[in-house]
């Protein structure tokens, strides 16, 4: 009895000195206890590691105390429960904190934001037991026709690198794995399965790449998705190149990479090209779907057993996902138990679409709203539709959704009165419809003020999907053009009421030429999340200053885009050539001298903000660059400057104008604050395709600081060596 007590309490103190000693692990001290677990598994335990054996999991090892791999979309929210088979349990609360989506989060431009973003994320993903969040989505909006846009960021690899880092970050602090994905060139959903991207060297290097590196070096990303289509005639999932060379060796990636669902495409090309796990559900909605048949699958054991197979190649991945639960306390451990739905959670979603919010134009100063408005027209079908569960796979059960009407109604008081008109049908090549203009020109004509929320939509559920969405996954958009009739809608309520103000909810452009010269007061609204409405209103009544710009360039028409003028969409079914190469975006729009409707960048304010006092000094190395932004107007206000350069003379053609550098000031009325800027010697670089490398010229480089990419306040220059 003695003994046993003794016993009891040598063990007791022992758990508690480890809890008390509780470090993270080094990797050596991981990888010990990774190959002693490997050496004690049988082929079938391995192989049953690398497969998905539900959904959204992949088994453990009960006997040796490995827990099965649990994982959820998606990018801005915890996706609602689809469970084993699909079988989805009945009683689980499954309705979390919708965020809003990718492209608004980085309209804020924001990095703090990113990492409290991610923070949710990974605390709700915690609570709701997933390992992996399966976000953040970072691929390069390369044209507006993207039907994923609206979970991507933006056509710029800094700013995506500078986001995706906060989030990633965010996340993995609550002990939660990230999941930067789709690796690589997935930037059109149409043909997305079949389709054999082709670019330059160096458009991978300078445009398609940074964003995954830094993901993976600078944000040690704990697993990575590879992409369904192919890139230089290989599936990108199972891509030598890709993930053996650039991502597992150049960039010393340890983590899992994950395919997309159902991405593989052939057992000898996923185990020798660096896939990790197969996940995926070829048989869809059916209950039973036997995973063994996956190509990484039984036919694996098969092949080791025949010696056609060497067994290490299946240690490598399992080691990797070994490493990962380690690393997430996920054996031995004590993982974070996170947080579900909570007001601070829903703060962070109010506070990230006040900040993501873009006022495009504001003329005669028709925002805010004045104390005066005391009749409000709302106009649109956006107004009152319910968002969260459209899109795909980043569909979210909104714990609820302020729409833009609720949040409008919520913010204006009982002294406004407020009417609501549909104005159109939500209906795949649906057209206008003349009782509802002519309903919503009445009630217009009746308001101080018209406030009409359109644009783009995502669907709100399944059904609806593919055949209303045209923000959505394994969709693009057939063209910029406004849906739905609402090119008439809009220009015939501006006419019965010229304080109008146009919200565009939606994950990019729309072709504006129709009605923006007449209508006052444009704000670009994305899909804002659960607190959009909310925070739409407080923008529109003046509670909150809007600080949101844009992350993508907005142009007039779509052929003015440079992946449809230079480069090939859809391509040709078999390839997409991206000619544009690294003109994306503003580097095309600049150097090219095509105007665009509204720049990259660009974002108003309430108040106004004066630049000044620059200073450029290079030593060590280093070149810094300081100046200073006042708020010159009466009410506190955010100011995101943004540092360009531009190399003045070019050995091989470069942009007008890159972005290297932004930072958000927030500034009380009459404030003034200093930015302070370092750019080290890789700023200066560009890839330099003659020689496969990056190289940088010895010259002078123009420092370009703007309120945007086009309103440009500060120049200077500097000599690099
Ligand atoms: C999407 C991924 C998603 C996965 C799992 C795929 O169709 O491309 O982004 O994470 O499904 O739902």
């Amino acid at each position: 009895m003695k003994v046993v007590l003794l016993l009891l309490t040598l063990l007791s103190c022992s758990i508690l000195c480890c809890q008390a000693q509780h470090h993270p692990q080094t990797d050596k001290e991981i990888a010990v206890k990774v190959d002693k677990l490997i050496r004690q598994m049988t082929l079938e335990e391995k192989v049953g590691m690398i497969h998905g054996n539900s959904l959204f999991t992949s088994a453990g090892v009960k006997r040796l105390g490995i827990p099965d791999f649990v994982m959820s979309d998606g990018p801005h929210g915890v996706r609602l429960e689809h469970g084993p088979n699909y079988v989805r349990p009945k009683d689980l609360k499954d309705a979390g904190t919708y965020l809003p989506t990718g492209v608004c989060l980085a309209a804020t431009w924001n990095p703090a934001l990113g990492y409290q973003f991610g923070a949710v994320l990974g605390s709700e993903a915690s609570y709701r037991g997933k390992d992996v969040i399966l976000g953040p989505g970072i691929n390069i909006i390369r044209t507006a026709l993207n039907g994923r846009n609206f979970e991507y960021q933006s056509e710029d690899p800094f700013l995506i690198a500078k986001m995706a880092v906060g989030y990633i970050k965010g996340v993995q602090d609550q002990g939660v794995s990230a999941c930067v994905k789709h690796f690589m060139a997935n930037n059109q959903e149409l043909l997305r399965t079949s389709i054999d991207v082709q670019m330059s060297d160096r458009a991978l290097n300078e445009i398609y790449l940074p964003g995954f590196k830094a993901a993976v070096t600078i944000g040690k990303v704990n697993t990575l998705m590879g992409s369904y289509n192919k890139f230089r005639g290989q599936w990108a999932t199972q891509n030598d190149y890709l993930i053996n060379q650039i991502l597992k060796k150049d960039w010393g990636f340890k983590g899992i990479v994950i395919s997309d669902w159902g991405a593989v495409h052939s057992t000898d090309q996923a185990l020798w090209n660096g896939t990790d796990l197969e996940m995926g559900t070829d048989l869809g909605m059916r209950p039973r779907v036997d995973y063994g048949k996956f190509y990484m699958g039984d036919t694996v054991i098969h092949l080791v057993k025949a010696g056609k197979m060497p067994e290490y190649l299946i240690n490598e991945k399992v080691r990797r996902i070994l490493y990962v639960m380690f690393k997430t306390n996920m054996i031995d451990g004590h993982r974070k138990p996170g947080e579900y739905n909570t007001k601070s959670h829903q703060q962070t979603a109010l506070k990230i679409a006040e900040e993501g919010i873009v006022l495009l134009k504001n003329q005669h100063q028709t925002l805010p709203l004045t104390a005066g408005t005391k009749s409000i027209a709302v106009i649109g079908y956006n107004a009152t539709r319910p968002q969260a569960l459209g899109g795909g796979s980043s569909q979210v059960k909104a714990f609820y959704e302020v729409t833009p009407l609720e949040g409008l109604k919520n913010v204006a008081g009982t002294n406004v009165q407020i009417t609501y008109t549909q104005g159109y049908k939500i209906e795949r090549g649906g057209v206008s419809d003349a009782k509802m203009i002519e309903e919503a020109v009445q009630a217009a004509s009746k308001a101080d003020v018209a406030i009409i929320v359109g644009g783009w939509t995502h669907g709100y559920n399944y059904a609806e999907w593919k055949d209303n969405a045209y923000d959505a996954e394994d969709t693009d958009k057939p063209d910029m053009l406004m849906p739905f009739g609402q090119d008439e809608l809009i220009r015939a309520v501006v006419k019965a009421n010229p304080k109008t103000v146009v919200v565009l909810l939606g994950g990019g452009p729309v072709d504006m030429t129709q009605w923006i010269d007449n209508t006052p007061a444009v704000i670009q609204a994305w899909y804002p999340g659960m607190e959009g409405g909310n925070a739409l209103a407080k923008i529109i009544f003046g509670q909150v200053n809007p600080s949101g710009k844009l992350p993508m360039s907005f142009p007039k028409k779509l052929e003015d885009e440079p992946a449809h003028k230079l480069g090939e969409y859809p391509g040709n079914g078999v390839t997409v050539n991206y000619n544009d190469d690294i003109y994306v975006g503003y580097r095309f729009y600049d150097t090219f001298n095509v105007a665009p409707q509204f720049a990259f960048g660009h974002g108003l304010s309430y108040t106004t903000f004066k630049y000044g006092n620059l200073r450029i000094s290079a030593n060590s190395g280093k070149t810094v660059i300081s100046f200073k932004i006042k708020n010159t107007g009466t009410i506190a206000g955010a100011e995101t400057a943004q540092l360009y350069i531009k190399q003045e003379k070019l050995n091989l053609p470069r942009p007008e104008k890159e972005l290297k550098g932004f930072a958000k000031l927030f500034l009380k009325a009459g404030e003034e604050k200093t930015a302070t800027l370092t750019l080290d010697k890789d700023a200066f670089q560009y890839f330099n395709d003659l020689k496969g490398q990056w190289v940088s010229d010895a010259g002078f480089f123009d420092m370009i600081i703007g309120s945007s990419s086009k309103d440009i306040r500060l120049t200077g220059r500097v000599f690099h060596q």
